[in-house]
């Protein structure tokens, strides 16, 4: 339900029927094909299962400990823009991102559940960090601002997709978690406009979009080092810091992941910008094509048991 300031929020714009007129978007030429992946976790899998890093893994758990709740928000956001919509394409391709970002929060939550039989303490962290984000942050955010702060998560998603994609950085991931992050950050990328055409179709100041990247990338920031470090202090296993770092530093810095993303990021900025102006989609159809030539239909399901069954031998399959 649309709180006291979103109503209000709303009252302040009057270009909003206007911008239903707008053109609307590259997104029509990307299809976007919802699909349910089932993981199935092989419970031998190493609790510090990204390149043996108990840092590394940290970050990458905070990550998908913060995915469900963050996806259900992005649903709740564009479900309340869908009757400013017109555009029938667009509104099918909101319909096909929700069903999208659902599935991503099943996946994830099943990750959760192998993290709790290796000791991981996710029950505490997602309380806090729902609590925070949801309860008290999010009613006090005007609607126009939150879905200009989902348009920059869904950049800041896709950023990941292409660097992580690109590099293939998953391959050093225990098999089974690896493939639900290949397939999550594919699918950040066939779905990475759909939020950026909402905002630009309800709303065309590029002050509104600015405004949720300079919350947002803060926020996200914060959220996935405090989720880090609250991981790592929660861990009871004595840890070499030194070793820690240098694998840390390898990866972020000498391997140009962190400034890469930070240059993927500065391109929302840009007031021409538009998602597919870099058409990576290469990168998304080399991990989906794959996944859809196995499965029946829209919407089929795979499972990846026989990924967990290889992760026995050493390799993965996806
Ligand atoms: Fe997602
Ligand atoms: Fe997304």
């Amino acid at each position: 339900m649309a709180t006291r300031w979103q109503k209000f929020a709303y009252r302040q714009l009057p270009d909003v029927s206007d911008a239903r007129q707008l053109p609307v978007s590259a997104t029509a030429a990307h299809q976007i094909t919802p699909r349910r992946q089932r993981f199935a976790f092989c419970a031998s899998t190493p609790v510090d299962w990204f390149r043996e890093s108990r840092l590394l893994t940290a970050v990458l758990n905070a990550y998908s400990l913060l995915v469900p709740d963050n996806e259900r928000y992005y649903i709740r956001i564009l479900q309340q823009h869908l009757h400013l919509i017109d555009d029938p394409e667009l509104r099918g391709s909101i319909t096909a991102f929700i069903r999208q970002e659902a599935q991503h929060g099943i996946g994830h939550e099943a990750h959760w559940a192998l993290l709790r039989t290796q000791g991981v303490d996710v029950d505490s962290f997602t309380r806090v960090a729902n609590r925070v984000l949801y309860k008290i942050i999010e009613p006090i955010i005007p609607l126009p601002v939150h879905l200009s702060i989902v348009a920059a998560i869904e950049h800041i998603n896709a950023s990941f997709g292409q660097v992580f994609l690109s590099r293939n950085l998953m391959a050093d991931a225990a098999p089974a978690i690896g493939a639900l992050f290949d397939w999550h950050f594919a699918e950040e990328i066939e779905h990475k406009a759909v939020a950026f055409d909402v905002l630009k179709a309800c709303h065309r100041s590029y002050f509104i979009r600015l405004a949720g990247a300079l919350l947002a990338f803060p926020m996200f920031a914060t959220c996935i080092s405090v989720g880090s470090l609250w991981l790592l202090a929660r861990d009871r296993r004595p840890m070499s810091w030194r070793k820690e770092l240098r694998t840390a530093w390898r990866f972020w810095i000498s391997e140009r992941v962190l400034p890469d993303l930070f240059g993927q990021l500065l391109l929302h900025l840009k007031p021409g910008f538009h998602p597919w102006d870099d058409d990576n989609s290469n990168l998304a159809r080399a991990i989906l094509e794959p996944i859809d030539a196995a499965l029946p239909a829209e919407i089929g399901i795979s499972t990846t048991s026989e990924i967990v069954d290889n992760a026995q031998g050493g390799s993965r399959a996806a």
